[in-house]
């Protein structure tokens, strides 16, 4: 006689998966008496007690609609974080005749057996195919399969929530401090982290040890990095992460860190040509100046003058100039 398995929840208030997984129990040495070799059964009542441990799950419900005109693989990009059941429907639509089309699942490159449904409604297929999604070895993409004449195929692709930074260096100053945030959108994940990267190690940064740094969100969906005293060693590449039930998620942020120097050099630049041509147009108006004083250049300079007054009065005087032009040149 077989030691029956023990029974694990008499104490505990039974639910009614829980019972009928002993009646299947205690049913079964009468199954394995034929084949004491043969491994037990347990598919069934692990997929019970699975549905009974599982069932205050959240349950998510996504479809993807194909047709035999599809040219390209149908996407839908998911975002979860934490364990749910999920429900993945595939309709396929074909003027072709429904029964000769064949479905199949997989999971990234494995196909999955054949616990999904099928049923035909008029000129569409559905196929549904639930998963109870509870570590991150579970994400990924499923994809489902309509082979007819062409393959379509229709993919859910599965991911913990992303993370949003700056997509732009932040620029700062040496002696300042800044503040780095990093947000997802709807998450509240597990835990927050901050690397610095030194080169393509990183670096955790450890608040506890270090009164630069200070780690603070309001939300549960944003974490900030206060980073104090900053000096040119601090610029560099700095990393949140975020740890989800079912994955994690990181992003890249960069700090660029100048000296005050820098911003004031286009400045100083300015300055300096200003400096020159104040000092060339003083050094002209000085020789100008000097040449005015010297009464032996006078004749040419009066004339030179001359020319000049006749020429504000305009076109009357053109006669008056011509002929003294003739002067000149004589
Ligand atoms: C498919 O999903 C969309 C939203 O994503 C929903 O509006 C629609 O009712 C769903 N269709 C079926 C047949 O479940
Ligand atoms: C899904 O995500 C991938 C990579 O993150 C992206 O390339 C693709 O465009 C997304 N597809 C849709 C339908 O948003
Ligand atoms: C077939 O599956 C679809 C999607 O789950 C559902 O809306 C429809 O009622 C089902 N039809 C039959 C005949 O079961
Ligand atoms: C569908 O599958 C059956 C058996 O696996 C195979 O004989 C048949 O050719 C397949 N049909 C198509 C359209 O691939
Ligand atoms: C973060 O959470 C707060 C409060 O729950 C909300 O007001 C804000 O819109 C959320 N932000 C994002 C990016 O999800
Ligand atoms: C969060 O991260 C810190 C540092 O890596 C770790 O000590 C702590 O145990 C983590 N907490 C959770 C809930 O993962
Ligand atoms: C980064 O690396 C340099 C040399 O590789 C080292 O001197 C410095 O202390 C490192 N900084 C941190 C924060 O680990
Ligand atoms: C964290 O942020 C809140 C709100 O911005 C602020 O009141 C609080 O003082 C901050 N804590 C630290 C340690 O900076």
């Amino acid at each position: 006689m077989r030691a029956l398995p023990s029974p694990r929840g008499p104490l505990a208030p039974a639910p009614l998966p829980l019972l009928l997984l002993c009646l299947l129990a205690a049913a079964r040495p009468s199954w394995e008496d034929g084949h004491p070799s043969a491994s037990p059964v347990t598919s069934l009542p692990v997929r019970v007690e699975m549905m009974a441990k599982y069932s205050n799950l959240p349950l998510e419900s996504h479809n993807i609609s194909l047709t035999e005109h599809s040219d390209v693989p149908v996407e839908k990009n998911i975002t979860l974080q934490r364990p749910s059941n999920v429900e993945l429907i595939c309709q396929f639509t074909t003027s072709g005749d429904l029964n000769l089309v064949n479905v199949t699942w997989k999971k990234d490159d494995e196909l999955l057996e054949s616990n999904y449904m099928i049923n035909i409604t008029g000129s569409i297929m559905y196929t549904l195919y639930t998963v109870t999604i509870i570590n991150s070895k579970q994400m990924g993409s499923y994809s489902c399969f309509f082979e007819e004449e062409k393959e379509q195929r229709g993919t859910f692709n599965f991911k913990v929530p992303e993370l949003h930074g700056k997509n732009k260096p932040l620029i700062t100053y040496v002696g300042d401090s800044t503040v780095l945030i990093c947000k997802c959108q709807d998450c509240s994940p597990l835990n927050w982290t901050w690397y610095s990267s030194n080169g393509s190690v990183q670096v955790p940064l450890d608040v506890q040890m270090n009164d630069k740094y200070v780690i603070n969100g309001t939300n549960a969906n944003e974490t900030r990095l206060k980073i104090m005293r900053i000096s040119e060693e601090d610029q560099g590449s700095y990393w949140c992460h975020a740890v989800f039930q079912l994955g994690e998620s990181e992003e890249r942020l960069q700090l660029v860190v100048l000296s005050y120097l820098v911003p004031l050099k286009p400045f100083l630049g300015i300055i300096a040509e200003v400096v020159l041509l104040v000092a060339i147009i003083l050094l002209c108006e000085m020789y100008t100046q000097k040449k005015k004083k010297q009464p032996d250049d006078g004749k040419e300079f009066k004339q030179m003058e001359q020319l000049k007054s006749d020429d504000s009065n305009g076109i009357e005087n053109n006669a008056t100039r011509h002929r003294k032009n003739e002067s000149v040149s004589q």
